[in-house]
């Protein structure tokens, strides 16, 4: 199958670059090399098309010839988004719309649109079922939520089979460490190999699915195939929370630490429970946790202290 990948130099988009070649796709990739980096791509056997997803013109020469696209490009973070709102939007919004349309336009069967978690908020009821209500807390999460209905439409109106899927706190390897809006399981572990005490906004109690990135690499080969699922959102994720106390005990553990966690005052715009029902997913898509945050943080402490220790991942 001739697929194209948009963010497919990021932490998702590469683990799903990898997934497609293993089982003999064409693969395009279209990424600004912002977040993402060359170097999860290098020595792949995949065409890079360096370009903006704010680009009708590029999108448009990425998508041609394409069967499916998995839409994973878009600028991550919450706390990116309150910085600097007007660029996420653009990027995560705007760019999702070109995607759409380039799609329609050349005749694309599906595409795969990443949405997020970060769309529920704190609205009461938990664990999540994509029924439930929604209270974005955050510009990040309002883009998402735009993006994802963006394409709910597109299965309307134009006909292009479109599927949304709301990731959990994706984690594993390639996720980058070192960026200023690095996620807390890259970041954490990454301070902690350094002897460095995690900081936690708030007191810890927070919880989060945590998702390792094969089973979010697993729902987007699913969904791209799977009958019934088109104009429709799923949750993926495991369907059990973590606190982020819990992750820096396991974490303490894997290191052969002790590091005590220094607490500091809540952040804008962050969720204090984050948990998801995952049947829709399994009943339509045949979704299942293919593997346990533990088995998964295990793998990714691995990957990230061996980067580490090569030098490959250097502030
Ligand atoms: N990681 C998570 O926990 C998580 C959770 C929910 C949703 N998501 C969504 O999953 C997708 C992938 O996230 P990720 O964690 O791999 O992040 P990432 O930052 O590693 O990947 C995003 C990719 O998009 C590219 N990109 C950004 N702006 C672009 C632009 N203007 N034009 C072209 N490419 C651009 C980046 O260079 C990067 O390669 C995103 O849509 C994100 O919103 C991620």
């Amino acid at each position: 199958m001739r697929t194209l990948v948009t963010g497919g130099a990021g932490f998702i988009g590469c683990n799903l670059v990898r997934a497609l070649l293993a089982r003999g796709d064409q693969v395009r990739i279209l990424d600004n090399l912002s977040t993402g980096q060359r170097a999860n791509v290098a020595g792949l056997d995949v065409e890079l098309i360096e370009g903006d997803l704010r680009s009708y013109e590029r999108v448009n020469a990425a998508t041609k010839g394409v069967e499916v696209v998995f839409h994973q490009g878009a600028l991550p973070s919450v706390p990116r988004s309150v910085q600097d709102p007007l660029t996420s939007n653009a990027v995560n919004v705007d760019g999702t719309l070109n995607v759409l349309l380039a799609s329609r336009d050349r005749g694309v069967r599906r595409v795969v649109v990443a949405s997020s978690s970060s769309v529920y908020g704190n609205a009461p009821g938990t664990p999540r079922t994509e029924q439930g209500p929604i209270a974005p807390l955050a510009p990040y999460a309002v883009s998402k939520l735009a993006a994802e209905q963006y394409s709910l439409v597109a299965h309307h109106t134009h006909g292009l089979e479109t599927v949304a899927l709301r990731y959990f706190n994706v984690f594993g390897e390639r996720q980058d460490p070192l960026s200023g809006y690095a996620a807390v399981i890259p970041k954490f572990t990454f301070m902690m190999l350094d002897g460095n005490r995690p900081t936690i906004f708030g007191n810890g109690s927070a919880s989060r699915d945590f998702t390792y990135i094969e089973n979010v690499v697993q729902a987007n080969l699913a969904a791209a195939v799977a009958d019934g699922a088109s104009g429709r959102v799923f949750n993926v994720a495991t369907g059990e929370t973590r606190t982020i106390n819990l992750l820096v005990r396991e974490l303490n553990r894997l290191l052969g630490t002790d590091l005590e966690p220094e607490y500091l005052p809540p952040r804008p715009g962050e969720v204090s429970v984050s948990h998801a029902d995952i049947s829709a997913a399994a009943e339509v898509l045949g979704y299942r946790r293919l593997v346990t945050f533990e088995a998964g943080l295990e793998r990714t402490v691995k990957w990230i202290a061996e980067h580490r220790s090569s030098g490959a991942l250097s502030p």
